[in-house]
């Protein structure tokens, strides 16, 4: 860029303003520095440090709506709104001490007054510069009227869809529950011993995927569920469906030291995989009278691995061409949740039956080839 001294720049003789700024900024030129200033998109005002306009732009005669002459050789109070004046020029006054560049009136919500009088939020930027006439400030003006409307209309719409959802939730919840009514209904009136244990333990599924549903309304948090929680009010209604065992058979939930956080679109296949293991573990491998523990639990590893175990001290699992052969549905649904999981199974069979599953805290897309 030209320096002005060495080559002055066509137009109108420079003025004592913009040669005393010069001397601050040598690098830029006096016709330059005025387009800059002329036409940056905020308001541009110079005060000198008894608080005179020395220079305003195009946006400012703008923004506050005086021509630029009404603007110029008046004190800058006259933008302020009249209540803040008092007090602006303390402000200024304690600038002008140490001026630094910075934003102005950080946490306070600053507004700029019209000449008609009307006021607008705005945000200012201070930059003193060094002159030949002494420090002044350059400060840069913007009218945020339009950032606070859009803020407030985001601000609406996100109350809106956390109602929505929040009703969403609640009313697939509630029609999860009038499902499991019908299902208990049926069972009830099913005559066939094997009917009534199929329609009892569709109950049982149906249950579980309400239940994210209730925690998810009820801790009003839609992104994630803190699995601990979920699991323990499953185990509850578990546990209160399989009374019938009495304390012939105890069931232990073990929880981490801190809460495991979870997405719906995760915790509803890690609760319907508890809620397949858990009841196989009540249902087979505790025969006639039979006492045993079922100890269920949940870990972090530091690979962001999660790691769900259902284990039990019962008879143990028949051996694989035997469970090959029957045409139940449970086992296979938990291949189903393992898969969607995008997790590993295990099967352990040494007195009695533990099946680990281990899956990614979060999920990394495949990348398309
Ligand atoms: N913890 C366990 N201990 C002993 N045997 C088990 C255990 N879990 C499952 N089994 C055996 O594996 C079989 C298959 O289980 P699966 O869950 O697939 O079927 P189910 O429980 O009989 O019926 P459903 O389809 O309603 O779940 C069971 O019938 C049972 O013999
Ligand atoms: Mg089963």
């Amino acid at each position: 860029m030209a320096s002005a001294a060495a080559s002055p720049p066509p137009g109108p003789p420079p003025d004592p303003l913009a040669q005393a700024l010069l001397a601050g900024s040598p690098q830029l030129g006096e016709d330059s520095f005025r387009r800059v200033v002329e036409w940056a998109p905020s308001a541009m005002v110079m005060i000198d440090n008894a608080g005179i306009m020395v220079l305003v732009n195009a946006q400012t005669e703008r923004m506050f709506d005086y021509g630029r002459q009404a603007l110029l050789g008046q004190s800058v109070e006259i933008l302020v709104p009249e209540r803040f004046r008092q007090q602006h020029r303390t402000f200024r006054g304690g600038y002008f001490g140490n001026p630094q560049p910075r934003p102005m009136g950080v946490g306070r919500d600053l507004a700029g007054c019209r000449a008609d009088g009307s006021e607008f939020p705005i945000e200012i930027g201070l930059n003193p510069i060094a002159t030949e006439a002494g420090v002044m400030v350059l400060a840069s003006i913007i009218d945020i009227t339009e950032r606070q409307r859009a803020q407030q209309r985001l601000e609406s719409a996100l109350l809106e869809k956390t109602v929505l959802l929040n009703e969403v939730h609640h009313r697939v919840k509630n029609n999860l529950q009038v499902i499991t009514s019908l299902l208990n209904l049926q069972a009830d009136y099913a005559a066939d011993p094997r009917l009534k244990a199929i329609l009892t333990e569709s109950c049982g599924r149906v249950k579980a995927m309400a239940l994210t549903h209730q925690l998810l309304y009820e801790r009003k948090d839609f992104s994630r569920l803190d699995l601990g929680d979920y699991l323990e009010r499953l185990v509850q209604a578990i546990r209160s469906s399989y009374r019938a065992s009495g304390d012939r058979i105890n069931l232990h939930l073990a929880l981490p030291p801190r809460p495991v956080l979870l997405d719906l679109e995760r915790a509803n296949p890690c609760g319907l995989l508890i809620n397949e293991l858990t009841t196989n573990a009540f249902k087979h491998a505790f025969p006639g009278e039979r006492r045993g523990e079922i100890v269920i639990s949940i870990s972090e590893g530091a690979d962001s691995l999660i790691s769900l175990s259902v284990a039990d001290d019962g008879r143990g699992l028949p051996a694989d061409d035997e469970l090959a052969k029957g045409s139940s549905l449970g086992l296979q649904l938990v291949a189903l949740f393992v898969e969607q999981l995008h997790g590993t199974l295990s099967i352990e069979r040494n007195g009695g039956t533990r099946f680990a599953v281990r899956f990614p805290k979060i999920f990394v897309a495949k990348e398309s080839p």
